[in-house]
This record gives structure tokens, C-alpha cells and sequence, in this order.
């Protein structure tokens, strides 16, 4: 028999599940109510569309697409990608740009492309669970940093003393892995300010930007900001940025496409690091999704995916502000894009026993909020999705929420009381 714990690799070995995917198995019954997946809106997939583009090519480049394709990406493809970006003034050229099989396998290839075992990578606290594992998988370390109270981006002083006491301490920084555009998870957006910090920062430390950006074009209210990938290339433009962008949230993740924008000597240095995982990310659906983007409807559907979810945050929130106990402070974000808000609870509410609490008794999930943590971890708080649910299955998995948030602050203060009463009471 063979012991296969001795035979994993030391990374295999550090390799941890995603509390997230374990709790997506608990919630597909279909009599609970999830707030947990970070599921786009099934109605806002443009299926007829993409059937009539899938017809194209199987009646236009049917032998093209179903051979192999180079790893670079497809030149139609990336030529409606070139137009994409430049319409939101990121100037591109191909060699800039990559295609890949979606943002998690981007975030695996960054990590596997800088990361020797114990190297160090700057991270929000929280931050997505997904880049945490990438970055665990190669034995490397995490410095977790604070955002501000206002929630504008990182605290940048607490930013200067984590990296000098890691430097001190003999430790290797080899990138900072951000997601400026209403983060994951808890839809806090940076202001420009904070963006242009950080890139002087990374310049004066000669670090290296991971600017992840999956719901960048998700805004559905206030006033767009410019990404830190554009605010270097319009000013010093020293192409130390990596902006990872994704189909995903502004069409579908079941196609599993998405695009690095890198300098060409990171990207050439990428293209070997994805011939080993997958030699090239699926020809037909790039084809497939060339085809569709020449048709200009993305931008129509980005628009009406933008409406349904500002109407959906804006429920859940009316929601939170109608339902949740008033007695305690319990706060949530009001996100301007995205799919997710955080909510805060008490610190003796801990989200990691509530959750089964929450699916049991009232069939309602969500995530806790240690699972964005990779130290240290805030047990009072959970992330709750607004894309999936509509807006009446959002009110009602409120409610809810509402309900058992309220036995945990009745037990709470019933227990406080017993502690306390005076003896013979
Ligand atoms: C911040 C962030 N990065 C990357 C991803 C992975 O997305 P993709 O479907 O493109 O692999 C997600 C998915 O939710 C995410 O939230």
C-alpha cells in the first residue's frame, strides 16, 4: 500500500481546500437560500446570442477551432480584446497581452512564475481565498495588511512597517496581489489616491503590482477610477504592473476565459509557465467568444448586468437596514460594483459555529468570514452575495439571517445576564 502522504510533494502537502467550495456542496439543496457562491446572475447570460456565435464557428473556422491553438492566445480574440480595453483607455499591444484559462489559473501562474518556498507576497486582510491558495500552493507566505477605516485601500503606514520589519527580518517580498475594483470579499473599492500610493510605493521599493480585477467593469454607481495597470502606463509606465481581467463576471464563468495585460518580458515568461498546465486555453470557446465580442453585444450586457445587480444590492441593503437587530452594532459595506457586501458582527458572534446554525435551523448560507483570512482570523464577520438571489429570495434570506443573528444576540445577552445577576437572584 502505498502511503501517500509520504509521497506528496511538500507543496501538495501545504495545498489547503477552499472553505468556500466545501460549503457551496452543504448549500445546493434547493430549500436553502445562499448568499455564499459568488455565482453571477443566470439571467443575464446572453444564451440565444452566444448560440448563434457558437454557429459561426462551427460554419466559419469549425477545423480551426477544434485543433490545437498557440499558447499565446487566439489573434482574433485578442484582437477584440485590444478594442475592449482600448475603449476603456488602456492602450495594448499583442504582445502585452495574454489569453488564459480564466483569473484562477492566472493567479497559479504569477505565483508559480515569482514564488520560491518561504518568498513573502503583500495581501489585503481579507482577500480572496482563491489567491491565497495559489500563493500557499508554492510554499510562500502571506503579509497581511489592514485597510483604512474609511475602506479606501490599504493602510499605508501599517503598509511601510509590515515591509520594513519583513525585510529586517531577513524576509523575501517578491509582489503585492491587489483587487482595487470592489474586492472580493468585501466590495471595498480603492480610491485614486490610494492607487496612485501604492504604485509609488511598489516603485520605490521595485516591487512588482498583481492587480486583479474581476468586477472592474461590475460599477453600478459612482464615478469610475483608473486602474493602477493604467495609471502606470500614463504616467512613468515602468510596466511593473500585471492587471488580470476575466470573462467570467461580465459574461459567464462557465466559459473559463480571461486575459493577463502584462510587459512583454513578464508575458513571454508566462506563456512557459502555461505550456506546462494546459498548452493553450480552449481554441473553440476563444473562437467562440471572437465571434460574440464582434457582434458589440458584450457591451450591452455588461449595462444590463450592471442594472440587475444595483437593483439587488440595493435590496439587500434596505433589507439589512429593515431586519437586522438594532441593539448591537452590526455593520455592512455599501459596495458601488461587485457582487458581494461584508457584514461585521459583534466580536462574541462567531460566523464560523453561526453558519450551521444558519443552514439547519433557517436555510440560509453565506461565507464566514475567517475563510479570507490566511492568519490571524476575524470570526464576527461573513460575506453575503446580492448577484444570484432575486430580489424577493433576497428579502426573504434576509429575514432570515436577521433571525438567527438575533437568537445568537438573545443567547449572548441571556448568558451575560445569568453571569451577572447578583447570587440569590
Ligand atoms: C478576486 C477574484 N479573482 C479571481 C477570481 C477567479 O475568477 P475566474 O472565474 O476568472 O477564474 C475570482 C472569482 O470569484 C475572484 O473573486
Amino acid at each position: 500500500m502505498v502511503d501517500f502522504d509520504s509521497v506528496f510533494s511538500a507543496n501538495a502537502r501545504n495545498m489547503k481546500k477552499s472553505v468556500i467550495r466545501e460549503l457551496l456542496k452543504l448549500t445546493v439543496q434547493p430549500e436553502i437560500i445562499s448568499f455564499a457562491g459568488g455565482l453571477p446572475a443566470p439571467e443575464t447570460f446572453p444564451v440565444a446570442d452566444l448560440k448563434v456565435a457558437a454557429d459561426v464557428v462551427f460554419d466559419k473556422h469549425a477545423t480551426k477551432a477544434l485543433q490545437y491553438g498557440t499558447t499565446e492566445g487566439d489573434n482574433d480574440l485578442k484582437a477584440e480584446l485590444i478594442k475592449f480595453e482600448e475603449r476603456q483607455g488602456v492602450s495594448l499591444k499583442s504582445e502585452n497581452l495574454l489569453v488564459v484559462s480564466a483569473s484562477q489559473q492566472a493567479l497559479d501562474m504569477v505565483a508559480k512564475l515569482f514564488l520560491d518556498p518561504g518568498d513573502y507576497v503583500i495581501a489585503g486582510r481579507p482577500t480572496y481565498v482563491g489567491a491565497i491558495q495559489a500563493i500557499q500552493s508554492y510554499s510562500a507566505k502571506i503579509l497581511g495588511i489592514p485597510f483604512t477605516p474609511e475602506q479606501d485601500g490599504f493602510d499605508m503606514d501599517a503598509l511601510e512597517r509590515s515591509y520594513a520589519k519583513t525585510l529586517h527580518g531577513g524576509g523575501k517580498v517578491k509582489y503585492i496581489y491587489v483587487i482595487p475594483d470592489f474586492q472580493n470579499p468585501a466590495g471595498f473599492c480603492w480610491s485614486l489616491a490610494k492607487r496612485k500610493a501604492l504604485l509609488d510605493f511598489s516603485y520605490k521599493h521595485d516591487l512588482i503590482i498583481v492587480e486583479d480585477s474581476p468586477y472592474r467593469e461590475i460599477r453600478f454607481m459612482g464615478e469610475h477610477i483608473p486602474s493602477i495597470y493604467q495609471i502606470d502606463q500614463h504616467g512613468e509606465n515602468r510596466g511593473t504592473v500585471i492587471n488580470l481581467k476575466t470573462f467570467s463576471k461580465i459574461l459567464s464563468p462557465g466559459l473559463r476565459v480571461g486575459w493577463i495585460m502584462a510587459s512583454d518580458t513578464i508575458i513571454s515568461k508566462l506563456v512557459i509557465a502555461k505550456q506546462a498546465m494546459d498548452l493553450c486555453t480552449s481554441v473553440f470557446t476563444q473562437k467562440w467568444l471572437a465571434e460574440y465580442m464582434k457582434t458589440g453585444k458584450l457591451y450591452d450586457v455588461i449595462k444590463n448586468t450592471c442594472e440587475n445587480y444595483r437593483e439587488k444590492r440595493n435590496v439587500m441593503v434596505a433589507c439589512l437596514e429593515e431586519f437586522m437587530p438594532k441593539r448591537w452594532e452590526i455593520k455592512w459595506t455599501k459596495p458601488e460594483g461587485g457582487l458581494f457586501l461584508w457584514i461585521s458582527l459583534p466580536k462574541f458572534i462567531n460566523t464560523d459555529e453561526l453558519i450551521l446554525k444558519a443552514v439547519q435551523k433557517e436555510k440560509v448560507a453565506f461565507v464566514v468570514g475567517s475563510a479570507f483570512y490566511f492568519d490571524q482570523p476575524e470570526h464576527n464577520a461573513m460575506r453575503i452575495n446580492f448577484s444570484y438571489c432575486s430580489p424577493d429570495t433576497i428579502r426573504e434570506g434576509v429575514k432570515r439571517l436577521a433571525r438567527v443573528i438575533e437568537a445568537e444576540l438573545v443567547a449572548y445577552e441571556a448568558g451575560h445576564r445569568a453571569q451577572t445577576a447578583p447570587e440569590g437572584v
